[in-house]
């Protein structure tokens, strides 16, 4: 019979408070990638003495397998519960988190969780800590790389459809895993853009930017959260009883795990709120973190603080409950071996079908910013129209960087590089040259940084020839080819954890490299890799046809290719603001008014900048959040909404056409937004509200309906972070809708006494 909630009442009634606290304790036994100074010894002996519930970071099914064994020689024989940082993909790398959101497809990123999901769970992992939900509007952060962006309403559809992907319907099947909803959260807003840094949130930025995709991802199942490292208005979230435990629990409902991020219950003495370990231990579970993630300091003190009544033995518990809920949702109870079971019969890791996902994906987050004269899709390589083209940049024939940062399981063996990918694509058609062309960077002791994770095969290596003899082979390489293709950007690690920039340009060398390429006349083309906005006003101006490819993973090289070539669609749109300059950020789409609005242009006495020139969108950055372009031409007619008056929960029908005027199928990315000109409070000029991709055939039509209820209206009016209320409010709406957060054309409406249902999100 399968265990219930019955046999953890038991169980618990059985337990020992130190066996309690055991389950508290999550450990990594330390291996290739690291993500603090301090990793957890003797664990083989913890484990037997029943002092750790959870493992993250285990590599192998032999090594789950010899970790599940000891546990089930305790007293108890409590299944341990393993995971890992599975972010886009488990062994078949997915493009990175902010790309899959670029895809603007849930569909397609419900299915790189599934097969994350399933590859994971062959090995015997239980647990994700994925989606990362942060919304992020400070590209200088490098864990940008990993959100899916600046957008609430973008980044809850991307949290329900990654954790519907890892947990499928039901968690104890075998190849299922829990999803951890990280990092709980306002992380994406430290100061500076720096990682870890004091977050300062109004209420009403919390409720309305924050928290929505924690929601969504809530309500769609998800069974873990885990605890930022930020303070948030000066608490640490690691503290923070109110938003972790009386918000979010008591209010909205959440009833899964807890766990803390690496150390952050230890942090909570840095960070100037702990006296020593106990204290903090103390503070970290009484605000409802059951997990305490490799400080073990729950382990060491908690016991002690029982006894001393600092604490009392109810909340841990109540702890210790949740953690044994989570095994017993994931089915361990009645077999702490299935995964690893399914995952030996099923094989399902790197399969054909994977892969064949993992390729479409390059091409759905691809995101086209430029593409003069049409230089884009290539001609076909048997039309005889190209013969031979220049594959330039040091990420042509690299494998390292590929995979970008945060596939800790990934391979760069297993990549298709870029040159792998063009050659098989034009086969005997057409020569394929490829030259370095610059280094990464140029600088060694950043190169050392960036090299932090490599062990075997480094991601920057500053070759040996000099700068000029390595552009001169690459111009040489342009000049006797037809068209060139320039892959520059990023290290994969220049982006990430703790890769916070205070510059967004392209490294100097790489530009250096672009400038010399345009200067032989041959058509460029520029595919940029990145794991952030990056601020590309020059290498606009230097390219012919301007592509954000992000770093994609596995199948990057096939996925390009089928994108310059043009068998497959670049659908991707921008899920964040590409700024003009760094001194832009932050920077947002939905920004508030002010009460001196930027004219477009720099004026003196209203909001913009005085050193940024005139034909630079002063507030708004140089491409807007959900730009880009596809390889069709796509034309908006006009808005209609059914009616212009509406009252209490009437419901807003608007529709409008979107017509092929090209000759080739495209897919094109329609999005709504809604602006609340006049309110009590100043509300954001747009909000992202819906949007669709649509098909369109060759020359086609087709009608894309919307349907506004009062619920797209409301926003919160909370004057404390505990604070639940919303509001909808008579009067003017302005329903948008284009291909962008810019280009839209709009429609007023009036509403009055919108009753929304009060919903949180
Ligand atoms: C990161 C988390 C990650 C954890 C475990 C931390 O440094 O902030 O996102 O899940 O390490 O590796």
């Amino acid at each position: 019979m399968k265990k219930d909630k019955d046999f953890i009442d038991g169980l618990i009634g059985r337990m020992t408070l130190s066996e309690k606290i055991g389950q508290l304790n999550l450990v990594t036994p330390g291996g290739e990638t690291l993500t603090g100074t301090v990793v957890n010894t003797d664990v083989a002996d913890k484990i037997r003495t029943g002092r750790i519930g959870g493992i993250f970071g285990v590599k192998s099914a032999e090594a789950v397998r010899v970790f599940q064994d000891l546990a089930q020689k305790t007293r108890l024989k409590i299944p341990l519960m393993f995971a890992e940082d599975v972010i886009h993909g488990q062994k078949t790398i997915f493009p990175l988190p902010l790309a899959l959101a670029a895809s603007w497809n849930m569909d397609l990123v419900r299915a790189t969780a599934r097969v994350a999901a399933q590859e994971a769970a062959s090995i015997g992992i239980d647990q994700v800590y994925s989606p990362m939900v942060d919304v992020c509007r400070d590209p200088r952060w490098g864990r940008i790389a990993e959100s899916p962006g600046e957008d609430p309403f973008l980044a809850s559809r991307f949290a329900e459809a990654m954790v519907e992907g890892y947990q499928g319907t039901d968690l104890s099947r075998p190849d299922a895993v829990m999803a951890c909803l990280k990092h709980f959260c306002g992380y994406g807003g430290g100061m500076g853009g720096r990682d870890y840094d004091a977050v300062d949130l109004s209420p009403t930025t919390l409720h309305d930017v924050i928290l929505p995709p924690f929601v969504a991802g809530m309500r769609a199942g998800a069974g873990s959260i885990m605890a930022s490292f930020n303070t948030l208005n000066g608490v640490p979230m690691h503290a923070n009883r109110t938003v972790i435990t009386e918000l979010f629990r008591k209010r909205l409902g959440y009833d899964g795990l807890v766990v803390a991020d690496y150390t952050g219950i230890l942090e909570l003495i840095a960070h100037g709120i702990a006296s020593d370990r106990a204290d903090a231990a103390r503070l970290g579970l009484s605000a409802g973190v059951d997990m305490d993630m490799v400080s073990e300091t729950y382990l060491e003190t908690l016991e002690d603080s029982v006894k001393t009544g600092l604490i009392g033995e109810d909340e841990i518990t109540a702890a210790c409950r949740r953690v044994l809920d989570a095994k017993l949702k994931l089915g361990l109870f009645d077999d702490p071996y299935h995964r690893l079971d399914w995952g030996r019969a099923a094989q399902p890791i790197l399969t054909a079908g994977n892969r064949q996902l993992a390729r479409e994906a390059v091409a759905a987050a691809t995101v086209v910013l430029k593409n003069e004269g049409n230089l884009l899709p290539l001609p076909a390589p048997d039309s005889g129209r190209i013969g031979g083209i220049a594959l330039v940049g040091p990420f042509a024939l690299d494998r390292v960087n590929m995979n970008g940062t945060w596939a800790v399981a990934g391979s760069p063996s297993t990549v298709v590089p870029i040159a792998d990918g063009l050659r098989e694509a034009v086969g005997n058609a057409v020569s394929v040259t490829t030259a370095k062309g610059a280094n990464i960077v140029d600088e060694t002791w950043l190169a050392t940084r960036l090299n932090v994770h490599d062990w075997k095969d480094l991601s920057v290596v500053i070759d040996v020839r000099s700068p000029e003899a390595m552009i001169a082979e690459a111009v040489a390489a342009a000049t006797a080819a037809d068209v060139t293709v320039a892959v520059v950007g990023e290290a994969r690690e220049y982006s990430g954890e703790s890769s916070s920039r205070t510059d967004l340009s392209i490294p100097e060398p790489q530009k250096k490299l672009l400038r010399a390429l345009k200067a032989t006349g041959k058509p460029l083309v520029v595919v940029v890799l990145t794991g952030r906005p990056l601020a590309l006003a020059e290498e606009t101006l230097l390219a012919d046809a301007l592509l954000i490819a992000w770093f994609g993973g596995t199948e990057i090289g096939h996925g390009l290719a089928d994108v310059l070539f043009g068998k497959a669609e670049p659908s991707g749109r921008l899920p964040a603001t590409f700024p003009y300059c760094v001194g832009q950020v932050p920077v947002t789409y939905a920004h508030r008014p002010t009460g001196r609005p930027t004219p477009g242009r720099f004026q003196k006495f209203t909001s913009g900048y005085v050193d940024l020139p005139d034909e630079v969108a002063q507030n708004d950055g140089l491409y807007p959040f959900g730009f880009g372009l596809g390889y069709g031409n796509v034309a908006y007619g006009p808005p209609r909404a059914n009616r212009t008056k509406l009252t209490g929960d009437d419901r807003l029908e608007v529709t409008l056409t979107v017509t092929n005027l090209g000759d080739r199928p495209t897919s094109e990315t329609v999005q709504l937004y809604i602006g609340d000109p006049v309110a009590s409070v100043s509300r954001p000029v747009k909000e992202l509200k819906a949007f669709r991709k649509v098909a369109l055939a060759a020359r086609a039509t087709e009608a894309v309906n919307f349907v506004i209820t009062a619920d797209d209206l409301d926003f919160s009016v909370a004057e404390t972070v505990a604070d639940l209320r919303r509001r909808s409010e008579s009067g003017a709406f302005d329903i948008h809708i284009g291909p962008n957060s810019r280009d839209t054309q709009a429609v007023r409406v009036t509403w009055d006494e919108p009753q929304s249902r009060g919903k949180q999100s």
